[in-house]
């Protein structure tokens, strides 16, 4: 998937609060060695490096194009490695156990969390957390427009949180918090909804069409998504799944 960071930074501010909220569960206490999955542009990663100051950071990305972004905000305890969240799982990229396994609005890409979120377990080192936050709003009436016009669904790995608690229960984590929030987004008009969109949730839609038909896919997006939020501004409201765990 072509992730275009200058698109994603267009929205940093309304983003950030998800990430104060994850990450504000964390306790900072022997916090030596953290991973930031799907750590995209890295100054989410960064801000994780400013709050564990004692920690050795990785942030991992599968795209590029992110990291290029990131690498200049990488320094002696924070780096930057390109991997797919799957190979972390599987053991396969960046050795060792984590005492903070941390993901911000990046685990929704990978499909089958029954099986990931044990794995990712897996790789918590005694007392180790896992602190993820990933959009739950498949039917925001905006993504319904950008799959009827497309004649197909992209499909958000984002399970229903009762299935997180359980499968963090199950995989011997304590001191669970789960739960979902609205994040009240106020954009401009229409026209800032699909800007929104074209840095991350339009970017399957777009990905399976060829590059002479985005114009005019983005085009009926768009016509469909004023004759939606006629008003000026638009309320944006984003459903999110936030979900802690401590390895006993
Ligand atoms: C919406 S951005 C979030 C970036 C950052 N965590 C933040 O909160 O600003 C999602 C990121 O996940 C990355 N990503 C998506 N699927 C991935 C996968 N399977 N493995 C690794 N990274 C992935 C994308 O490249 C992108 O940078």
């Amino acid at each position: 998937m072509e992730w275009d960071p200058e698109q994603y930074d267009k929205f940093r501010a309304a983003r950030e609060q998800p990430f104060a909220d994850v990450a504000g569960l964390v306790d900072g206490l022997r916090v030596r060695r953290v991973v930031d999955l799907g750590c995209g542009p890295g100054n989410l990663t960064r801000k994780l490096a400013e709050k564990f100051r004692d920690a050795d950071i990785v942030g991992i990305d599968s795209s590029p194009a992110m990291l290029a972004q990131a690498a200049p905000l990488g320094g002696l305890h924070l780096r930057f490695a390109q991997a797919t969240i799957e190979e972390f799982a599987d053991g396969l990229a960046v050795d060792g156990d984590f005492d903070l396994i941390f993901s911000n609005a990046a685990l929704h890409w990978v499909p089958d969390h029954e099986r990931l979120i044990p794995k990712l377990v897996g790789r918590l080192g005694l007392e180790g957390q896992l602190a993820v936050q990933l959009p739950a709003d498949d039917y925001n009436p905006a993504r319904v427009i950008f799959s009827d016009v497309a004649g197909w669904r992209h499909q958000m790995g984002t399970l229903d949180i009762a299935q997180y608690a359980e499968l963090l229960n199950a995989a011997g984590l304590e001191e669970l918090t789960v739960f979902e929030k609205i994040y009240p987004h106020i954009l401009r008009d229409a026209d800032a909804v699909l800007e929104w969109a074209k840095g991350t949730a339009l970017l399957p839609y777009l990905e399976r069409l060829p590059p002479a038909q985005h114009a005019h896919y983005l085009d009926e997006v768009r016509r469909r998504l004023h004759a939606k939020y006629t008003g000026r501004p638009v309320f944006f409201p984003f459903r999110r799944i936030i979900f802690y765990g401590r390895r006993a």
